[in-house]
């Protein structure tokens, strides 16, 4: 048996993203007051790419919404179709944030509006789908699994994680801490 608590790993998750999505508010603004920070802009994609895209988003693509509908849930409409078509949404929106980034070494006015678009509509999109999910989506999951069914997942979860590995697990969550850190700093 896996003493592991699946949903709860995704509830973690979901704080370590919060806190950039906070900083991802603050940095849009600095952004159009003129500062240059395209530094913090390439910390906070390579969080989105590896922890969300390449961690989170796998566990719950891959691997949680799958053990739902083998247990009935609907995978068209809500509540998993509509998350997987917001998972598109953003997946979409970190690509556009990657390109502009890329852009932004020539350091032209476009590129930079093109950065506070992708973090403006990021940190807008992302909390609306944290709450579905912590509120709508892992409560059902707790009714509609069975210990067995938990288990499992804790391992999938488990081996996802080894696929990035603990230390760049931990140093993204140091990341993402020390961006919003920075962020409250600089909006205060
Ligand atoms: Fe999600
Ligand atoms: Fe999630």
């Amino acid at each position: 048996m896996n003493s592991l608590d699946p949903i709860a790993m995704l509830e973690a998750e979901h704080r370590v993203i919060l806190k950039i999505v906070g900083a991802m508010a603050v940095l849009a603004d600095v952004m159009e007051a003129g500062q240059d920070k395209r530094k913090p802009v390439e910390s906070v994609l390579e969080f989105l790419q590896a922890y969300v895209g390449r961690c989170h988003h796998i566990k719950e693509e891959q691997h949680l919404f799958p053990a739902l509908a083998a247990r009935g849930v609907p995978t068209q409409g809500c509540p998993i179709g509509a998350l997987v078509h917001e998972h598109q949404k953003l997946h979409a929106l970190v690509e556009d944030l990657s390109q502009a980034a890329q852009m932004a070494g020539q350091a032209d006015q476009a590129s930079r509006a093109a950065i506070v678009r992708c973090l403006r509509e990021l940190a807008a999109m992302y909390p609306g789908h944290i709450w579905k999910e912590d509120y709508l989506l892992f409560p059902m999951s707790r009714k509609v699994f069975q210990q067995g069914d938990l288990d499992a997942l804790g391992t999938k979860f488990c081996q996802v994680d080894d696929q990035i590995g603990p230390q760049d697990r931990r140093r993204l969550e140091d990341l993402a801490e020390r961006l919003y850190e920075d962020s409250m700093a600089a909006a205060s």
